[in-house]
């Protein structure tokens, strides 16, 4: 029945956090009819039930790109746990059979969809503005512009400047884009603090050649910087510079998610929580930064936003997550942060599943010793987990 000799059902359906998916996996078509299900109805979901849909379609999607061979026969499909019986496999089916689905077509070009889809891609928003956009009869990002001013969220910075630089923010941010401003952080952050230890995390970091933003994660002992310290000195250093478009700081991954604009963030222990910068920089579309550092950036502070969004400028937008982890965190904020987020979901059920862990980018807590499991690398927490290591680019659910 199946190509790979090798393959195993069982062993296949077993443990979901065992398999591994490279980008270029071999089933490409199936995956993809599924994600835009998954799409469908996480952007367009009613109800709750719309929302277990979505993440039904996201796994068996997952599932999809874990397979070790190309399906062929629709065979080939039945008894993979994460397809069921159902839906995903009927969809999976009609793609092998015939290479279309009459559904999976309906739904791409669903006209409520493609709006949802269109304000979603606006930074900041997500799919109850856009449900309250489309109930209000907007349907495109032209439509958005023009009444930008009598909507509600017309106050709200990040919606405000996601509109203004639409177009640079839904451009790819390509690797070469993404290495330089890499390194160009790295550089800053080292001659704040020496010792820092940076990675490129994301998309990027599982092998991808283009995304939507950079991600960044920095590791610097406790003692030496207890609160967001070192990552607000980086923000600090590049806003001196001129290239900061916008930031605002959050809490990731912490009991509680708060949020604060540009304000120092209130004293407590960095233990629980990441913090996390979010920013839209300015990227020299020569490539160099020192070029761009030296202009003088006056005649921008006189145009307004959306002026200056439509004004001929030497920079392109775009998006950097700048995520401060202290040492203890590094290896859990490297995976909770490499993704891809089908993954870490599926890696966090496994560690509830198998051994009533909690995992999060801020660590492993074990709720029956009541204790944090200490990781030096992301091989640590695999072994915690007793399960084999994966290499960030076999980690694309
Ligand atoms: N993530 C997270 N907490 C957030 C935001 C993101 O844990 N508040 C995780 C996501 O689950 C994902 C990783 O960080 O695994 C990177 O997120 P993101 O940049 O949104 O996605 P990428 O996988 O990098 O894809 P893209 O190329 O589109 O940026
Ligand atoms: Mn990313
Ligand atoms: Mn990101
Ligand atoms: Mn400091």
């Amino acid at each position: 029945l199946y190509p790979d000799p090798d393959f195993d059902l069982n062993k296949f359906n077993e443990c979901v956090a065992e398999r591994r998916a490279v980008l270029d996996h071999q089933n490409k078509d199936i995956a993809e009819a599924l994600d835009l299900l998954r799409e469908y109805w996480s952007l367009c979901h009613q109800t709750v039930t719309d929302e277990r849909r979505a993440l039904a379609f996201a796994r068996a999607a997952a599932a999809v790109k874990c397979l070790p061979f190309k399906v062929t026969n629709p065979r080939q499909l039945k008894g993979i746990k994460d397809l069921g019986d159902g839906h995903a496999l009927r969809v999976a089916t009609q793609i092998v059979e015939s290479g279309h689905s009459q559904e999976v077509e309906e739904k791409r070009n669903d006209k409520k969809f493609l709006s949802f889809q269109i304000f979603c891609k606006v930074f900041g928003v997500g799919p109850s503005i856009a449900k309250k956009w489309y109930a209000m009869g907007l349907r495109t990002a032209e439509d958005v512009k023009k009444r930008f001013d009598q909507l509600d969220v017309s106050k709200d910075n990040m919606i405000s400047y996601g509109m203004a630089f639409y177009d640079d923010l839904n451009r790819p941010l390509q690797l070469v884009e993404a290495e330089n401003t890499y390194k160009h952080i790295t550089a800053l952050a080292q001659r704040i603090l020496p010792s820092v230890v940076t990675s490129m995390i994301g998309g990027f970091r599982r092998g991808k050649s283009s995304g939507h933003d950079l991600d960044v994660l920095f590791s610097y002992p406790e003692r030496e910087h207890n609160e967001h310290g070192l990552i607000a000195a980086v923000r600090e250093e590049l806003d001196k510079k001129g290239l900061v478009v916008w930031s605002r700081y959050s809490r990731a991954d912490g009991p509680r998610g708060v949020e604060i604009d540009s304000s120092p963030l209130p004293a407590g222990s960095a233990k629980d929580h990441l913090l996390v910068i979010m920013i839209i920089l300015k990227y020299p579309l020569d490539g160099h930064f020192d070029q761009l550092e030296r202009r003088d950036f006056s005649t921008e502070k006189n145009l307004g936003l959306f002026q200056l969004a439509d004004s001929a400028r030497p920079w392109r937008a775009i998006r950097v997550d700048l995520v401060g982890s202290t040492t203890a965190q590094y290896p859990y904020a490297q995976i909770g942060w490499t993704g891809n987020k089908q993954y870490n979901r599926c890696l966090r059920q496994y560690a509830k599943d198998a051994f009533n862990y909690s995992l999060s980018s801020t660590g492993l807590y074990d709720k029956r010793q009541h204790r944090w499991l200490p990781a030096q690398t992301e091989r640590d927490v695999f072994d915690h987990l007793k399960l084999s290591y994966r290499e960030p680019w076999e980690r694309n659910f």
